[in-house]
This record gives C-alpha cells, structure tokens and sequence, in this order.
C-alpha cells in the first residue's frame, strides 16, 4: 500500500460519511448525530442501517455490515481499497500523493498510457493503407465506422515498424518493452510483438489503453495473441468492450458477457451495444464486481456443447458467493458451431435478442446440472442431489435468493422445506454480500465488562482521551495493552474521529476486533458518556491492581519470590490502599 497514511486521515477528515451515503441511499435523521435507512447490504423492510456523523461510521443492526466511507466504497461500489481511496479524494477534491519507494513504478504509467494511446493511433492510420486487412474486416461485416469507434487497427507485416517508430531512445525501448509491445531477442536486440494483425485496443473501465489483441489475418497460430500482462493490463480483470458499451448507453441495464473480441465487435454492429468479453480467460470474481457495479442483469454466453456447459458450471461456481438478490443472472447457450459473431450475423439483432430473453436462469441450469449428476427417480438420489444442492447454495450471501433455490430444491428432492431451511440457517445467510461478519470476540474472549466499555467508548468517542488526567499502568489484564496503543494513537492526534482511527487498523489481526468496538451498543446516554469513562478507568485501575497482586500472590504460592517481585508486590498493595481509601 503506498498511500500515505496522514494522507487517508486528512481524506476521512473531510469526507463526510453523511453526505457520501446520502446521495445514495436517502437518510432520513432519527436521534442526535445519526441517520437511518433500508439497508444496502441485505434485503430488509425496516430501516436498520445507521450512520453516524459523529463517529464517520455506518452499522446495520440486521446485518452487521459496518465501516467508515472507505469501507462503504469497497462494498457498495465495491472498488478496491486504492481505487475506494482515489474516488474519495477526487469527492473532496484532493489528489492521491504517492510515497517514495512505489512513487519510481507509479511516475511512469502516465507515461506508459500515453504510449498506448499513440501506438493505438498510430495502428488505426496503418490500417488506411493496409487493403488485405480492410477487405477482411468487410467480409466479415465490420464497416468503417464500427473499426472507427473501437479504434480497430492493423499492425504491419514487419519486425521493427513499432521499434523504430516509438523507440528511438533506449527511454522509449524500455517503455515499449513495459507496454509488451516489443520483444527482447535472446542474442540481443528488439522486435515488433504484434505483426501483419488485426489490431483490437482494450480499453479499461475508464477509457484508458491498457493492451491489444490481434488477430491473423489467414488462417496461422496463434490466432489471437494478447498484450502480456504489464503494469496496465491483468487479463483476469478486465473485459474487453465494457468501455465501449458503458460509452455508447447512458443507462444501461444487462450486459452480455461473451468470449471474444469479434464477438463483442459484431454484436455492436448489429446495435447490440452492451456486449463484453473476458479476454480468453474465464469468469472471475473481478469481473463480476465490476459489471455488478453498473447493472443488474448479467447474461453469459456460451456454446452449446459440453466443453460450453462445463464452462458455464465454473461461472455459476464464482457467481454464487457473490449473488445478491437484486441481481439477475442468466445463461445464453448457443447451438452447435455457432458463435455471436456468426449467429447475430445470420439471424440479424431481432432473433438474437430473442436468444437473450429466453436465456435459462441460474436456477434452472444450477439444477438441471445437478439433477443430471443424481437419479431424481431414487431416495438415495435425491438425497444426494439435495445435500449437493445445499452445499453451493450456503453459499449464497443474499437473503432472498436462498430462499427461493430452497423452495424450488425442497420440490424437486421432494423433501420438506423447513427442514431445509433448518439444515442451512446460520447468520451469514442474512448478509448481501460478503462483508466480514463482526466476530463477537468482544464476547468471546472474556473481555472484564470495564475493559470493553473503556474501549468501546474511547474508540466511539476519541476526544475522551483528553480527559484522562492520571495514567494507566501497565498491568496483563486482557486489553490493556491495546487500551494504551488507542491512548497513544489518539494523543498524536487529539482531533481524530472514529473512522480515521479504525482505519489505522485496517489489514490488522485487531480490525474486526475495533470495528466491532465501533459498532457496539453501550446504551449510554450522551451527557453521561465523560463521566462514565473516567469512573470505568477508575474500575481498571483497580482491576489491574488486584489483576497484578493475585498473580504475584499465586506466584508466591508457589514458590519464593524473587526480592524484585516482593517490592512489586508491596507496591502494588500500597496502591490499592490509596485507592480505596480515596
Ligand atoms: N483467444 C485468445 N488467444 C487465442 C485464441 C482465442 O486470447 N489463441 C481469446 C480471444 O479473446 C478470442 C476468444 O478467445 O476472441 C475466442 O476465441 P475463438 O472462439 O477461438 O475465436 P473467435 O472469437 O471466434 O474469433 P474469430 O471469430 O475471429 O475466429
Ligand atoms: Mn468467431
């Protein structure tokens, strides 16, 4: 991670959660600082989604979804944490400044973009030129102004046209080779990766260049060959045509998800503009969080053989975990030798659309697949199907949708339904999506009462370390120690709220363990909270006292005490006397 971290404080600072989730989701204010809603996250009636502008942090008491802005652009945009951060800071109005040490690879994708961007037009012009490669574009029903719009482009038949064109310096060489558009030769030297093909640019979801597939032009091996992956391009993660298709639709609202480059290309053709393919590779989380993120309906298409089910099977694997309830998914299964490119092509937009209306939903395929691996017409076979059943759809984070597979299951294994629902009922089955469920390790690990109220109400409140006045001691009291490193983080910086504090824990063993002190519910009434805190301290004080006296007593039950220990002892018992006696 190379965003500084004051840098993270200061975005938390000016954020305000409030506003962020507002725009989203319409808060409606209840009591004091916080303000309410349906929950995002999991499908409910009520409103138990709280947020607090006080603390800069959301909770949802149905579900336990929590965090701070950060984290609610991680989950419900779900981007990364630097791409969470970096959309954040454009909000406020703030640039992400990188650190020394990741800041030499980070300077120089600029630069690498920029390249792609001028080695793309610099492909587009060839293909002016380039007659074989114009006519085999037509004769596959691909016009000018189609080839325009994706910036299609041709690579010319020769070892060194982009060497000598972009690499004049051993600058550019370098940056030529970061891109995979060059080649280093084994006896030394440099060649042109991409030769006499059809040049398709990939875009990412932002528009930027980030590789290139070609294609031969005759018949030839590879048939495509990709950029490799660079600094710009993970295959895993992107979709060809998704910038493209989120261009060419203000709204849109399914996307089909085909396999390849001519596929996307002649679908858009014939005006079917919301069309992506992965880039040879098969479905993966990350491009399903990424097409989650503009719409609901996703429609995956495959061929209609064996090779095409199985396919399907392994994206319903990756599909279930992930599966909300707002979200439609379907399975489009083409006849034998065709693909979209050749179908849409022989049947024209129409009939294809027709294709993706009728396309089976993830229920059916997800049990006529399963009902093809068991014989339905048995008792054992049924149970076998059921338990099959059960274990993928546990998996399903949403509330409704599990549901409804276990009423349609209940029917076909002829079991009853509540006993399903009894054999998979666990709190996860409430989440929406996967967010880490709040252990309660704050129960779990006999925390003393004092000790969780001290923490939870510092961490609720970190402007409470001022009125501390006479210092904690040390001591081995379960939660001490991170008692002292929330004092010591909160002096540094006296103004911190909750959200910058839990931050400062994030990808730690202790993050849940903070979160959940952010979100527990001590039920104590606002004007009481100072006083409270200091009385709880008081209680530590002396828990940790009488924590220290009885292990040196059960120590010296034992044995001997070293002199050492004695005086500790006494020192100790001395101060227990001075706090009672107060
Ligand atoms: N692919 C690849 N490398 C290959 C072959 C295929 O990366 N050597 C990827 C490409 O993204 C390609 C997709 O897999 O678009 C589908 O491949 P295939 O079905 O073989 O080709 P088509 O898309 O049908 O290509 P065309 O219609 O141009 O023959
Ligand atoms: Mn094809």
């Amino acid at each position: 991670m190379n965003i500084p971290r004051e840098f993270i404080e200061l975005l938390l600072a000016k954020i305000d959660i409030v506003d962020l989730i507002n725009t989203q989701i319409p808060l409606r204010k209840k009591s004091g600082s916080n303000y309410f809603a349906r929950c995002p996250f999991h499908n409910e009636k009520s409103a138990s989604f709280s947020v607090s502008q006080q603390k800069q942090f959301y909770y949802c008491f149905g579900c336990g979804a929590h965090g701070n802005a950060i984290d609610f652009m991680m989950q419900h945009e779900r981007l990364s944490f630097p791409e969470a951060i970096e959309t954040l800071a454009r909000t406020a109005g703030m640039e992400v400044p990188k650190v020394a040490g990741g800041a030499k690879k980070d300077d120089s994708l600029p630069a690498l973009y920029a390249l792609m961007t001028e080695v793309t037009r610099y492909y587009h012009e060839q293909l002016r030129g380039a007659k074989h490669a114009i006519a085999y574009l037509k004769n596959r029903g691909i016009s000018g102004q189609i080839a325009k719009q994706f910036l299609l482009g041709y690579a010319p038949a020769s070892f060194h046209q982009i060497l000598d064109h972009f690499g004049k310096t051993d600058a550019d060489k370098k940056k030529l080779l970061d891109t995979g558009l060059i080649i280093k030769k084994d006896e030394g030297g440099y060649f042109d990766r991409f030769r006499d093909r059809i040049m398709f640019p990939i875009h990412d979801y932002r528009g930027r260049i980030i590789g290139f597939g070609g294609r031969i032009l005759e018949k030839g091996e590879p048939k495509y060959l990709n950029s490799p992956e660079t600094a710009l391009f993970q295959k895993g993660h992107e979709l060809y045509g998704l910038f493209e298709a989120l261009r060419a639709n203000r709204k849109l609202d399914k996307i089909l998800v085909v396999e390849g480059y001519m596929d996307v290309v002649a679908l858009f053709q014939h005006e079917i503009t919301y069309a992506v393919a992965t880039l040879g590779t098969a479905t993966t989380a990350h491009h399903i969080n990424r097409l989650t993120r503009y719409v609901t309906e996703i429609i995956f298409c495959f061929d209609g053989d064996e090779a095409g089910r199985n396919a399907a099977w392994r994206a319903l694997q990756v599909l279930f975990p992930l599966m909300q309830d707002n979200l439609q998914i379907r399975f489009l299964f083409l006849p034998d030798g065709e693909d979209p490119d050749s179908l849409v092509r022989k049947e024209g937009k129409a009939a294809f659309e027709a294709r993706i209306n009728s396309a089976s939903s993830l229920s059916a395929f997800f049990f006529l697949t399963l009902s093809r691996q068991s014989d339905l017409g048995t008792i054992e076979g049924r149970a076998r199907f059921a338990s099959s059943a059960l274990t993928f759809i546990k998996q399903v984070p949403s509330a409704i949708l599990p549901e409804i597979l276990l009423e349609e299951l209940a029917k076909r294994a002829r079991v009853d339904v509540t006993e399903l629902k009894q054999q998979i009922r666990n709190p996860a089955a409430s989440l929406q999506i996967p967010v880490a469920i709040p252990e309660p390790e704050i129960s779990k690990p006999k925390l003393k009462p004092a000790m969780q109220i001290a923490l939870a109400l510092l961490v609720q409140n970190p402007q409470l370390a001022k009125s501390v006045k006479t210092s904690l001691p040390q001591g081995n009291l379960l939660g001490l120690n991170f008692l002292h490193r929330l004092l010591d983080v909160i002096s540094l910086q006296p103004e911190i709220n909750t959200a910058a504090l839990i931050e400062s824990w994030r990808g730690q063993k202790e993050e849940n363990f903070v979160k959940n002190l952010a979100c527990w519910e001590h039920s104590i009434p606002e004007a009481g909270i100072t006083h409270e805190f200091l009385g709880t301290l008081r209680q530590l004080n002396l828990l940790i006292i009488e924590d220290e006296i009885n292990r040196l007593l059960s120590k010296a039950s034992e044995g001997e005490l070293a002199d050492e220990e004695k005086q500790e002892l006494s020192r100790w018992i001395l101060k227990k006397k001075e706090m009672t006696v107060v």
